[in-house]
């Protein structure tokens, strides 16, 4: 059974009273250890397509499964609760919220459900993973683009999900920080999360396992 299995889904959206498909009969499926990277032009779909798969935006059509459930099945409380443990997301642009210091920020998940333990030292652990223990009592504005992604994404790792979903994670950053935050993301594939990213960046292409094309709504494989 795929991790997230999403076939046929579509977004209608309506606009200076005409309707018309941001997303249209996409379909894709995840397994566990996959590194996904979906590119295409501004305004082709990707963050519709990703906030679906994310069970923050419910289709107008098709179905998203993860592990096999339906999540546009279930009540507004479990899917909430579905996504904070099972899936992290980094949004697209900087997400931290600045009157916290980085560590806090990369615990919010944690305590977004009742839960229990030293989520402190994980979350310590993370960011020595992302490379910046050292901003750990730091505040986002003291941070740069590619340090406040780094935080971003250890925050998305706190609850141990099985997926990640990153929106553009590399999206203003320099050549550099963007093969690092690659580096990092594939990293993390490896290890056993799955990782599924939209971009519109072509020097991403290097990365990861499968790649996907949006255009206009449609989705398809892209040929190498
Ligand atoms: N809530 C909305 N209502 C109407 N149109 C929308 C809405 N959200 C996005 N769109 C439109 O849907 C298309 C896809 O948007 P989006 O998924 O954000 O693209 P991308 O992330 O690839 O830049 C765009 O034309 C955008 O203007
Ligand atoms: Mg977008």
């Amino acid at each position: 059974m795929a991790l997230l299995e999403i076939s046929e889904v579509s977004k209608q959206y309506t606009r200076g009273g005409r309707a018309f498909n941001a997303v249209n009969h996409a379909s894709l499926s995840v397994e566990g250890g996959d590194f996904i990277s979906v590119i295409g032009r501004s305004g082709s779909g990707k963050s519709t397509l990703l906030n679906m798969c994310a069970g923050l935006l419910e289709p107008s059509g098709g179905a998203v499964l993860f592990e096999g459930k339906d999540i546009y099945d279930l009540k507004d409380k479990e899917v909430s609760f579905f996504r904070n443990a099972k899936i992290g997301y980094v949004p697209q642009g900087m997400s931290l919220l600045s009157n916290f210091t980085v560590l806090e920020n990369v615990c919010i998940p944690w305590f977004l459900f009742k839960r229990e333990g030293d989520v402190e030292g994980r979350a310590f652990i993370l960011l020595e993973k992302v490379g910046i223990s050292r901003l750990a009592a730091s505040y986002p504005k003291e941070l740069s683009g590619g340090e406040m992604r780094r935080a971003a994404i250890a925050r998305s790792l706190v609850n141990n999900p099985r997926l990640l979903i990153a929106d553009e994670p590399t999206g203003d950053l320099d050549a550099e920080t963007t093969a690092e935050i690659m580096t990092l993301l594939s990293r993390i594939a490896g290890e056993g999360t799955a990782v599924l990213i939209v971009t519109h960046e072509l020097d991403t292409l290097s990365y990861g396992n499968k790649t996907y094309v949006m255009d206009a709504g449609n989705l398809a494989p892209h040929a190498a």
